[in-house]
């Protein structure tokens, strides 16, 4: 006899209207960094000088994407998904970052969209993904307000040139990283270690993220569904002594960027270096950074653990935590690491998601969420990565966690569908559910790749794997 008890949930299942995509990013793909007309780039710059980028990798040829548009839209199709998340590269479309427009740079990104929307995947296009024009560096790149406005001009340009055909723009993906490590630390490009650079970058890029809303919203596509993508993570203190500081953590990892847009203002944060000076805040500004956005993107890779330098004694391994002098980051001994050396915790996941859900009903995507494993092709000619594939179900069922709490989340992009160029790590990092031989430019789809693609099918997934 079949008894409710007896019919335990096996499988979880997904809205029928939810998005199962893969995200890429311009810089870290396509290749053809000077062909048809592109311009220079601050990541080009960047990877040209000695020591920047381990082995001195750069994205001169990545994934070699540019000539690879029918192959890796046939893939995209292939794994069955209904979404892909791919970013505009601006010195492609105007090669100094402001005046002329690249009409081949538009040919190349109306061919992904026609391309895609011919397989019935809905395009989401990322406006800035961190490929500064050098042009625009060489006067003062996001130091210098002017850029926010060109910006909104490049975003203008976007928008009448693909909005119709468009299904969402992100105006920035991670303002966070762009100012943080561009401008404060340097270990992106432009490279520069500067930290009233860094609080003044970090105004700017977030206005820019305001105007360039504007901009398309003033365009002939103004209904074109328009957000920002922030990277954000849970942060979870381990004792008493460290509580306090996880909460002025907290806003100066997450609340400093997503405050603006959802609330107006910068948060208050104990550590005032890290917010903008006042003077580069001007009357207007935090309402030009609010307007009101029609979804919000989330990339979440990992959470961060902490505990105050005075509790030791328990057994985790320590992290050292932006040189923090008071806390330490930790690993617990279950969580298991990637290979970038990140934690692996979905329950991370889940929390971010009720956070932004108490600050904004507006939908939600992630718009990257995902794991660097040390793949490799076995002698078979297939890539086990079975490290990848629980580390998407667990982050899948944390989404449909959330989705079953009333939470407005409707869809998930898995960064990458490809291996590629990951900044500053160069080619030693594998993010991909399709495995890239970098020499070659094969493309073999991964376990993973499988696994993802079966779910994005049957929008079913089994509860354990
Ligand atoms: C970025 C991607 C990057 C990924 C993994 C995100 O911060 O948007 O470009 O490859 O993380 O590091």
């Amino acid at each position: 006899m079949t008894t409710d008890a007896s019919k335990a949930l096996t499988e979880i299942r997904f809205p029928d209207d939810f998005l199962f995509g893969a995200a890429t990013a311009a810089y870290q793909t396509e290749g053809a960094a000077e062909e048809d007309g592109k311009g220079i780039s601050i990541w080009d710059t960047f990877c040209a000088q000695p020591g920047k980028i381990y082995r001195g990798d750069n994205g001169n040829i990545a994934c070699d994407s540019y000539h690879r548009t029918e192959e890796d839209l046939d893939l995209l199709s292939a794994l069955n998904l209904n979404a892909y998340r791919f970013s505009i590269a601006w010195p492609r479309i105007q090669p100094e970052g402001r005046g002329a427009v690249n009409q081949k740079g538009i040919d190349y990104y109306n061919r992904i969209i026609d391309g895609l929307l011919e397989r019935g995947i809905a395009p989401a296009a990322t406006i800035y993904h961190w490929d500064l024009p050098q042009a625009l560096e060489d006067i003062g790149g996001w130091v210098n307000r002017d850029t926010a406005g060109y910006l909104a001009d490049y975003a203008a340009i976007c928008a009448e040139a693909f909005g119709d055909r468009i299904d969402r723009f992100i105006t920035i993906n991670e303002p966070q990283i762009v100012a943080k490590l561009g401008y404060r630390t340097g270990d992106f490009a432009p490279g520069i270690a500067d930290p009233v650079k860094g609080g003044m970058a970090t105004h700017h890029i977030m206005l820019a993220h305001g105007l360039a809303l504007q901009a398309i919203r003033a365009s002939k596509h103004g209904s074109v569904p328009t957000g920002i993508t922030v990277d954000l993570t849970a942060i979870v203190s381990l004792d008493e002594e460290s509580r306090e500081e996880a909460i002025q953590i907290d806003r100066e990892v997450n609340g400093l960027y997503l405050d603006p847009v959802l609330l107006g203002k910068y948060p208050e944060i104990d550590r005032s270096e890290m917010l903008p000076p006042d003077h580069v805040i001007l009357d207007g500004d935090m309402d030009v950074i609010s307007t009101e956005i029609d979804f919000i993107g989330i990339n979440y890779y990992q959470p961060h653990i902490i505990r105050s330098l005075s509790g030791r004694g328990l057994a985790f391994d320590e992290y050292e935590y932006f040189n923090h002098p008071t806390v330490a980051g930790v690993k617990p001994i279950d969580m298991p690491l990637t290979d970038m050396g990140w934690l692996v915790d979905a329950g991370g996941l889940e929390e971010i998601l009720q956070k932004v859900h108490c600050l904004t009903k507006k939908p939600i995507y992630i718009t990257e969420n995902g794991c660097a494993v040390s793949d490799y092709v076995d002698p078979t000619g297939a890539i086990h990565d079975h490290e990848r594939i629980s580390y998407i179900h667990d982050h899948l069922l944390a989404c449909w966690h959330a989705i079953e709490q009333g939470i407005n989340l409707k869809g998930y992009y898995h960064w990458s569908m490809m291996d590629n160029f990951e900044w500053a790590q160069g080619y030693s990092k594998r993010f991909g559910i399709v495995y890239v031989d970098f020499l070659t430019h094969k493309r073999i789809p991964k376990d993973s790749a499988f696994f993802y693609a079966a779910i994005a099918k049957s929008k079913t997934m089994p509860l354990n794997t």
